[in-house]
This record gives structure tokens, sequence and C-alpha cells, in this order.
């Protein structure tokens, strides 16, 4: 492959000189000692992850080894000996020495209805509701899962069931009831915790009606757990639903933590890979625990006194990590946002964090091209002075808007940090470190700590040894926040990640290196959309339209969209004397099944799909047709109806 482009010099931004003469100083405040602590790290994990382990989290009795196992088997652990409790880390030990210290700032939906939980409160609730668990047969290793709005509540469910040793799994409230259902039969779950309904950019969303829906298939759900949230009446069936406020009355405010393993999971968190169903990946307590903690002390270079702004959703990844586990582990504080970037104006993000004094700001790089069309005028007359490191995640984001998220918001005076991580890493993976890497807008720069990146070639799956690199992005060794299996199902775990380039953890990102070690992520090589940071799978989508009874076949592909980064379009052919169908209503049928956010923007129905001969759909092609490329098509000898594609090219231009 060429790595010409490579070559290219861009823009260097120095760490800003007001972030380094600060007092306290960055946690890493050179790139010599960047460069140090990361050689430690990869050299020695043993040393600088017990250490690290034995300063950040409080261990209840403590580890002997560090490491074993490795990724051939997928056997990984981390500190095994070791036990500790989740919530006990997040609450007790700080709620002990500081109870008023606020926890969580939760600002709702409706500017100014927000309000600060401090640790003695959230320690006193999250106990009270373990005991309704409790009460209600909740046990170590049991799964629970949660669907709710962005509400404090939703914390003290996550921080229960932690405390009982149970498993959570969050799904993401914009998940349709077919999608919910999936989760929650996947993950066995006898418990749900969910609200009435929610409220979300001025909006009602029907909570308790989605959840009915989706247990009409769920017949092992033995309790739904049903938090007002906004009073009106919802469908309620006892025994099996319960109010939340009615349960709360009856338990005390302290329920012991159940102490397990550091290896015991932690929780579930769904993903969608490059075939349809989706995987509920796993995370531990120790390792997990530990990475989340690092985190935000490292990347997010967080001190006391720091206010922790991320405005993604609980129910992905880095609300699990940047919300809760991360700030709270630290004894931190951090901004709960139950609303949208532009409710009710394209201010809200501004005012958020003039109102809180946000110091770390986090979102989405879809989010800030968006609030970047809508123009700096919505920036403009808000405080925010109080930022000091300002964040993106979840996609790439192009240096244009890098540019500007760094002068308009960030001022030329704050670290812009483009984190690159999945799911399955469970904690920021190649970011920048705020008081320490000169930045470079468009490349997320250099590995986290342990985190021993590789450059593979795709095709002979060799490592390609020079500075300059390209090729799919691999990681050499484990560290402690990998996903350790996916639920039931540890062969899908080796056959995604462990066997595709044998003795590596394969990300299924591109990836280039570019002459001063800087690493750039191109995006998925399999078929994963990423829609506004949302992930999904081409044959997720594929699924959904075909069980339109009208659907012959369907093919999904990830379109360039300014604003989303990829929007979903999709073709479909039809059943013979099926010609009247509505393409409102394929979009529909993707909406029910999957959610809203997974929406076709386009559907185009054709009369036939380019195939290779052995029945392969080749959705590369489609892709060039839609984005207009159809002079570089490429090879469409290996196709078995190439007659197809002239056809397709007049369909897609007149439709
Ligand atoms: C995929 C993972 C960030 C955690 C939440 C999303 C893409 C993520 C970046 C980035 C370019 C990125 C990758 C990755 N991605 N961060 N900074 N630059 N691409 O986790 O839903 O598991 O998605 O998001 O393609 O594989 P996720």
């Amino acid at each position: 492959m060429s790595t010409d482009h490579l070559k290219i010099q861009f823009k260097l931004h120095p760490v800003p000189e007001c972030l380094l003469s600060r007092n306290p100083p960055p946690h890493v405040n050179s790139i010599e000692q960047y460069k140090k602590l990361y050689e430690e790290s990869i050299k020695n994990p043993t040393e600088f992850w017990g250490k690290l382990a034995n300063e950040l989290l409080t261990w209840h009795t403590p580890f002997q080894t560090v490491l074993s196992g490795g990724f051939e088997h997928g056997d990984v652990t981390w500190f095994r000996e070791g036990r500790l409790n989740a919530s006990y880390n997040c609450l007790d030990r700080h709620a002990i020495k500081n109870p008023d210290k606020v926890a969580i700032i939760y600002e709702a939906d409706e500017p100014g209805q927000d309000r600060k939980i401090t640790y003695g409160e959230l320690l006193r609730d999250v106990c009270r509701f373990a005991n309704v668990l409790k009460a209600h047969g909740v046990k170590k290793g049991d799964t629970v899962s949660i669907y709710m709005p962005m509400v404090p509540e939703a914390v003290i469910a996550i921080l229960a069931c932690a405390r009982l040793g149970a498993v959570h799994s969050v799904v993401f409230a914009g998940f349709s009831p077919g999608s919910l259902r999936d989760r929650i039969l996947d993950a066995s779950s006898k418990i749900v915790i969910t609200a009435d309904e929610s409220c979300r950019g001025g909006r009602t969303i029907h909570t308790k009606k989605i959840i009915d829906e989706a247990l009409v298939e769920c017949p092992g759900v033995e309790h739904v757990f049903v938090f007002r949230c906004t009073g009106s009446s919802v469908p309620f069936s006892s025994p099996r639903d319960v109010w939340w406020h009615d349960e709360l009355e009856k338990q005390r405010p302290y329920c012991p933590p159940e102490i397990v393993n550091a290896e015991d999971p932690l929780f579930i968190m769904y993903t969608s890979g490059s075939t349809g169903k989706p995987k509920g990946v796993i995370h531990t307590t120790g390792g997990y625990l530990l990475n989340a903690a690092a985190t935000l002390k490292y990347v997010f270079d967080y001190h006391e006194g720091d206010i922790m702004g991320c405005m993604a959703d609980i129910g992905w990844i880095t609300g699990h990590n940047c919300i809760i586990y991360g700030p709270l582990a630290n004894g931190g504080t951090a901004v709960l946002f139950g609303s949208t970037p532009i409710y009710p104006t394209p201010s809200r993000y501004w005012e958020v964090v003039a109102k809180h004094k946000i110091t770390q700001f986090y979102t989405a790089p879809t989010a800030i091209r968006l609030l970047r069309k809508f123009g700096r005028e919505y920036v403009d007359p808000h405080d925010l002075s109080s930022l000091r490191v300002i964040g993106t995640a979840g996609e790439p984001i192009n240096p244009d808007t890098w540019e500007w998220y760094n002068e308009v918001v960030g001022r030329n005076v704050c670290s812009v940090i483009d984190t690159y991580w999945q799911t399955e890493t469970g904690s920021v993976t190649v970011t920048p470190f705020p008081g320490a890497t000169a930045t470079k807008p468009g490349s997320a720069t250099f590995p986290f700590f342990g985190i021993d990146l590789a450059i593979l070639n795709p095709d002979t799956g060799e490592e390609i040894e020079t500075t300059e690199a390209e090729g799919v992005l691999a990681i050499r060794r484990p560290w402690p926040s990998m996903a350790r299996t996916i639920y039931n199902n540890h062969n899908r775990y080796l056959d995604t990640y462990m066997r595709p380039y044998k003795g590596y953890y394969f990300t299924g990102d591109g990836a280039g290196r570019d002459h001063d070690g800087y690493y750039w992520i191109r995006g998925r090589v399999d078929d994963v959309i990423n829609v506004s940071g949302h992930r999904l799978s081409t044959s997720e989508i594929e699924s959904a339209l075909i069980m339109h009874p009208m659907t012959a076949e369907a093919a999904a592909i990830g379109v360039s969209n300014e604003i989303k980064g990829q929007c979903v379009q999709a073709f479909v052919t039809l059943k013979p004397n099926s010609n009247n169908t509505d393409v409102k209503d394929l979009t529909l049928q993707v909406r029910k099944y999957i959610g809203p956010f997974a929406a076709p923007e386009k559907v185009y129905i054709v009369n036939d799909l380019p195939k290779t001969r052995s029945g392969k759909i080749m959705r590369r092609i489609l892709r060039k047709i839609v984005e207009g490329q159809t002079d570089s098509l490429g090879d469409l000898s290996t196709l078995a109806n190439p007659d197809t594609v002239d056809t397709l090219i007049e369909e897609v231009k007149n439709s």
C-alpha cells in the first residue's frame, strides 16, 4: 500500500501554555514524561498496572498475579486473586470521607431543572435500591437489563447491580422493542428496570409501552421495576410490574457490598458486529474499573474539584466509563445530561458548560459538526472559561471541525483530545494526553498506557515495522479493560477479535501511522456503519428490511454524510407482484425493528443487486454508485450479473 499520503505535514498544535503553567500541573506534563510512562507500561506491565491498581482502587483482598493468560485462548485475567466491589470503589470510600461532595449534577431535558446529588445521598439511594433488588431475589451473577432515560435513577440502578455483584446490561433508550427483546433474551435477564416515560428534546418517549411490547416475547422476565419519571398513567401489570418508589420506601439505606472477584463480570454491553446478532460484550470488575479510573485521571487530566461533562448516553460504553465509573471511582463530579445539543436552542451545551463550570467536555464529532452549522453566534455569548480539556470520541473528526472546536469552543486555550476506542476495549485506546501531546487535527495521536499498537498488512497479517505504515489496527498484548468474552459465545469472541490475525487483538479498523508516529484512524474495514457515532451492522439493517413481507433481498450501505459522518442507504428488490410498496414502509420497518437512529436516509427499490458467483452482494459497488464514482467501480468480472450495474446506475439517477 502506498504511504505517500502520510508524508503530508499537518499543522501541529502544541500544548497550550496556560495548561502547563497551571497549579497543580497536568498529571503528565511533557511528551518525555508520557514516553517514559508509556515505555514502563509496555516493558513492565506487571509493575505498572499493579502499582496503578493499588493507587486508584481499593481492594478487599489484594491480588498476587497482575496478568495471566493470552489472546490465543481468550483466557486473559487481570488481578486474578483480587477481590473488590465496584460500587464500594465508586461510592463508600468517598462518601465516608466526604459525604457532601457532589457526585452527580443532573441537567434535565428542560433547562433550569438541574439537581445535585452528593456522595452521601447517592450511596444511600444505591443501597436502598440494591436492597429492593435483593428482596426480589437478585443475587451475584444474575443479569439485570436496564432500559432507562438519562435520569439519576439510571445511575442508581446500575450501581445497585454492581453493589450486589449482579451483571447490568444497559440497553440504549433509543432501541426499539424488537432490539430490546433480543438483548433481554440474550442476557436471560429475569429483572428489567425502566421508567414510565421520558422526555428528550421536548418530546415524550413512551418507555414503559416499549418495554411491554418487548416483554411479550420474554417469558423469563419476573419483575419490571418502574421509575416514575413523568407521572403519566402507563400500562401496569402487577405483580410483574413494581413501582420503584413503593419498594424503595421499605428499604434501609445501607446494603453491604458483595465483594466479588476481579474477574467477575461487572456488565454486559451489546454492540453490533459484522453479522446480524448483536454481541454481548463482557467487562470485568477489576480490569474495567481500573482502566475507567485511569482514563479519567490521565486522558482527561482530572483533578480534585473538576467537573466532568460527558454528553454521551449512559446506554453506551462512553457513558458507563465517563459519566459513571471513571468519575465516581476517582471521587469526582460528573454531569448527567438528559437533553440534546439543540434543545431548546443550539446554545444548550454551552449554557450547561457555563452554568456548571464544566472543566472537561466530551461529545461526539457529529454534535460538533451540527453545532458548527448553526454558527458560532450560539457559542460566543457563553462563558466557557472553565474548560480545560475538550474531547471527542466515537468516529473520526475531520480537521476543519477539529479546528472549529479548538478555536470557537476551546478558544485556543484548551487541550483538544480526539480519543479512539471501542465498546470492546472498555476504555480509551489512542489519545493525546492534555499536558503532553502536540496534536494534529484528525489524528488520535498516540496509544494510551499499556496499549501496544501494531499496523498489519490486511492481506498477509504481517506487521508493518516502518514508522510510516498503512493497514489495519491491531493490539499486541492484553490491557486491563479489554472485553473478556461475548456473553454465552466465547467462540464468536475468538473468531471476531483473536483469530483474524494470530497473536493480535483485531480492532476492525483501518489505520495509518505517519512519519512522526502519529496514528490516524481510517474507519471500519468490516460491514459496520457508524451513524453519528452509533455503531450498526449492515446485516442488522438488512435483516430488518427483509422482514417486510414485500422484500425479496436487501443491501444496506454506509454513505458519507456531512453531519452524521455516515448515513444508511438501502437497496431493496421486491418479491414478484409487489410493485406498490411504499419506500416509507421500508424505512419504518428499520425504525421499528432497530430504532429511529438506524433508519435509512434513502431506500432504492431496484430490479437486481450486484452479486458474486457465490451469491455475496457487492456492497462496495453500491456505495460507489451512490457516491457517483461510477468510473472507479473496480473489477466487475467476479460478478455473476455484471449487467445489473448499468441498470442500477440508471435507477439511482432516476430516484
Ligand atoms: C468504533 C467503535 C469511543 C467509544 C464509543 C464508541 C470508531 C471510535 C474513534 C475516533 C475514529 C473512531 C471506530 C471504532 N471510532 N472512536 N476517535 N476516530 N474512529 O464505541 O460503538 O464500540 O464504536 O467507533 O470505528 O471501531 P463503539
